[in-house]
C-alpha cells in the first residue's frame, strides 16, 4: 500500500536525509498527532476478547472468549503482546504502566487521541481487575506458548490450550504481581479527572495486590518455567517491579509507608547482578535498562521528581537518572549503548525499537524535570541540557517515522514507505470479512511463507527496526526485526504526545 506514493511529509523527511547521516540535529517535517492517533490505534488490533461496537480496527473480531472458563475464572480481554496469541501478562502489565505514564505526563498534548488512550489502558486494567479478582492469586498468563507458537493462526480461530497460569502465596511471582500493580496504580492516576470511581477501583486494586507481590517473594520463573521462559523470563529478578510499584503506589497515594518502602529498599537493587541473553553482565549499564524485564531507569527517573520537587539534587535516584542520560547520550564518555550510522540507539538483543522508545520516553520526561529547576547534566566534561536530551529523543523518533537512509517508516500505515510483511498472524492471514472459514493451525503456513503483503494493515504497528547497519528486510520470518510488540509502542504514545505539542 502506498509504497510508491510521495505525500508531503515524505518529501520533507527526504530533505533531512544529509544532516540525519551526520548525526546532526533532525528536521521535522513530521505529522506527530498522525503518527500518535495511529500509535494508540495500534492497540485495537492486538485486543482480545469481546469487541465493542467502538472497535475502529474492524478487520479483527472477537477471540478468546472462553479464556478461564475451564477453571471457572473469566479471564476474557487484555492484549495479545505481539504476533502471536498468547496473553502475557508480564509484559502487558508494563505497556498498560506505560500507557498510562504517557497520559499523566502529557494528556493535555492529546487533543482528541485523549479518550482512546484512555480506552487502550481501560482495555487492559479491566482484564487485570479480573486477573486478580480470586484473593490469594495473580493471573501471570492466558495460553500455552509452544502450542500457540506451533500454529500461524487468526485469534478468532484459535484451538490451541487456552492455558491459565497464576502465581500465589505458595508459588509466588513477584515481578508479575508487582508489575500489574504497578499498572494499576499508573491507571488509576490517568483516570483520576475522567473517571473518578474506576480510579479509585483501581488504586485499591493496585495496594492489595502490592501488598501479596511483597508478601510472598519469589520469581515466576521458578514457578511456571517452560511456560514463561524464554518467552518472558524475568532476568533482572522482581526487587526492580517492587520498587516500581511502591513509587506509582506512592504517586497515587501520597502514603508515607509507600515513599519510605522505596527509599528503604532501592539499595538492593544493587545487588541483582543482571545478565541478559548472552550473559553479558549489565556492569555499570543497569542505569541504561528500562523495558518489560528491568525497571531501573523508569524507577529512578520516576522517583527522582519526588525529590527534585524538594530541590534535592544529591539524592541518588537524580545521580542515578543523570547516569542514565550520560549511558545514551551519544557524546558521553560513558555511553553505554551503540548508534547505528543513521543514529538509531541500538542494544543487543531483538525488538530492539523498544529501547529506542522507552529510553526517549525517560530522556523527555527527565528532561521536563529538570527544566523546572533549570538543572545542567554533567557527564565528564560534556555538558547535557534539558533541550539537548529532547532532541536526542526526537532524532529516534524521526528515524523511526522515516527520517533514517533507508526512507522507512516503521510505522506501520505512517509515511509513504512502511514495513509490508510483519510478523504478525491476524495482519498476515485474511480476515474472518475476506475469508470466513476456519483456518487451521497449520492451514496458515503458506500465508507465513509467503512473499506477498499482508493483507490487513495493522496501522500505527511499531515493528522490531533495522540492525545496527540501517538495514530492514522486511521478512515475517525474520522475527526480531518484523514483530511488533505493545511495549515498543506504549511509551512511543507518549514521546508522540509531547511532540505533538
Ligand atoms: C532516501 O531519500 C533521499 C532523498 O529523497 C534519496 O536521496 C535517497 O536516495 C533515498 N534513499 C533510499 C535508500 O531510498
Ligand atoms: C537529599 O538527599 C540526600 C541524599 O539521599 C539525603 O541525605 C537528604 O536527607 C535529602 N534531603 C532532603 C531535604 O530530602
Ligand atoms: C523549559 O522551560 C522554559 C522556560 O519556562 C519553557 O519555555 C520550555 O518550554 C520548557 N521546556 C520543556 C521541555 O519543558
Amino acid at each position: 500500500m502506498g509504497k510508491t506514493r510521495s505525500s508531503r511529509v515524505f518529501v520533507g523527511v527526504g530533505t533531512a536525509m544529509a544532516l540525519m547521516a551526520a548525526m546532526a540535529v533532525s528536521v521535522s517535517g513530521h505529522d506527530y498527532g498522525d503518527a500518535l492517533r495511529k500509535s494508540i490505534l495500534f492497540f485495537e488490533g492486538q485486543r482480545s476478547g469481546k469487541l465493542p461496537p467502538s472497535q475502529r480496527m474492524t478487520w479483527r473480531k472477537d477471540s478468546g472468549l472462553r479464556d478461564g472458563a475451564q477453571i471457572g475464572v473469566d479471564l476474557v480481554g487484555g492484549y495479545y503482546d505481539a504476533g502471536d496469541n498468547v496473553k502475557f501478562n508480564f509484559p502487558m502489565a508494563f505497556s498498560t504502566t506505560m500507557l498510562a505514564w504517557s497520559v499523566v505526563e502529557f494528556r493535555r498534548s492529546m487533543g482528541p487521541d485523549l479518550p482512546h488512550a484512555l480506552d487502550a489502558i481501560r482495555w487492559a486494567t479491566d482484564y487485570f481487575l479480573k486477573a486478580t479478582s480470586v484473593p490469594g492469586i495473580v493471573f501471570a498468563q492466558v495460553g500455552e506458548p509452544y502450542g500457540d507458537h506451533n500454529c500461524w493462526e487468526r485469534p478468532e480461530d484459535m484451538d490451541t490450550p487456552r492455558t491459565p497460569y497464576a502465581v500465589s502465596a505458595q508459588f509466588p511471582g513477584s515481578e508479575v504481581s508487582a508489575e500489574i500493580a504497578a499498572a494499576l496504580a499508573a491507571a488509576s492516576l490517568a483516570f483520576r479527572h475522567d473517571d473518578r470511581p474506576y480510579s479509585r477501583q483501581l488504586l485499591k486494586r493496585a495496594e492489595t495486590v502490592f501488598e501479596f507481590a511483597d508478601k510472598y517473594k519469589g520469581s515466576y520463573n521458578d514457578h511456571l518455567g517452560p511456560s514463561v521462559c524464554p518467552f518472558y523470563c524475568d532476568f533482572s529478578g522482581y526487587v526492580d517491579e517492587l520498587l516500581w510499584a511502591a513509587s506509582w503506589l506512592y504517586k497515587a497515594t501520597k502514603a508515607p509507608k509507600y515513599w519510605n518502602y522505596v527509599v528503604d529498599n532501592r539499595h538492593y537493587l544493587n545487588y541483582y547482578n543482571l545478565k541478559t541473553f548472552y550473559s553479558v553482565p549489565f556492569v555499570g549499564g543497569s542505569f541504561a535498562e528500562f523495558g518489560w524485564d528491568t525497571k531501573h531507569a523508569g524507577f529512578n527517573v520516576l522517583s527522582s521528581k519526588v525529590v527534585l520537587k524538594n530541590n534535592n539534587y544529591t539524592d541518588n535516584f537524580v545521580v542515578n537518572s543523570d547516569k542514565f542520560v550520560c549511558s545514551v547520550l551519544p557524546e558521553s564518555p560513558t555511553k553505554y549503548v551503540s548508534y547505528s550510522p543513521g543514529g538509531l540507539l541500538v542494544k543487543p538483543g531483538g525488538s530492539n525499537l523498544q529501547h529506542a522508545t522507552a529510553l526517549s520516553f525517560l530522556l523527555v520526561v527527565y528532561a521536563r524535570y529538570l527544566n523546572r529547576t533549570n538543572q545542567v547534566i554533567q557527564c565528564g566534561n560534556v555538558k547535557a541540557t534539558p533541550d539537548r536530551l529532547i532532541q536526542l529523543a526526537k532524532g529516534q523518533v524521526d528515524y523511526i517515522l522515516g527520517s533514517n537512509p533507508t526512507n522507512m517508516s516503521y510505522m506501520v500505515g505512517y509515511g509513504g514507505k512502511f514495513p509490508q510483511k510483519i510478523h504478525h498472524r491476524g495482519s498476515s492471514l485474511p480476515s474472518l470479512d475476506q475469508h470466513p472459514q476456519r483456518i487451521g493451525c497449520k492451514d496458515g503456513t503458506p500465508y507465513f511463507a509467503s512473499s506477498g503483503p499482508n493483507p490487513n494493515q495493522l496501522t500505527g504497528a511499531v515493528v522490531g527496526g533495522p540492525n545496527i547497519q540501517d538495514w530492514y528486510d522486511d521478512s515475517r520470518v525474520d522475527i526480531a526485526h518484523s514483530e511488533p510488540t505493545t511495549y515498543i509502542n506504549a511509551p512511543l504514545v507518549g514521546v508522540l504526545a509531547f511532540f505533538n505539542n
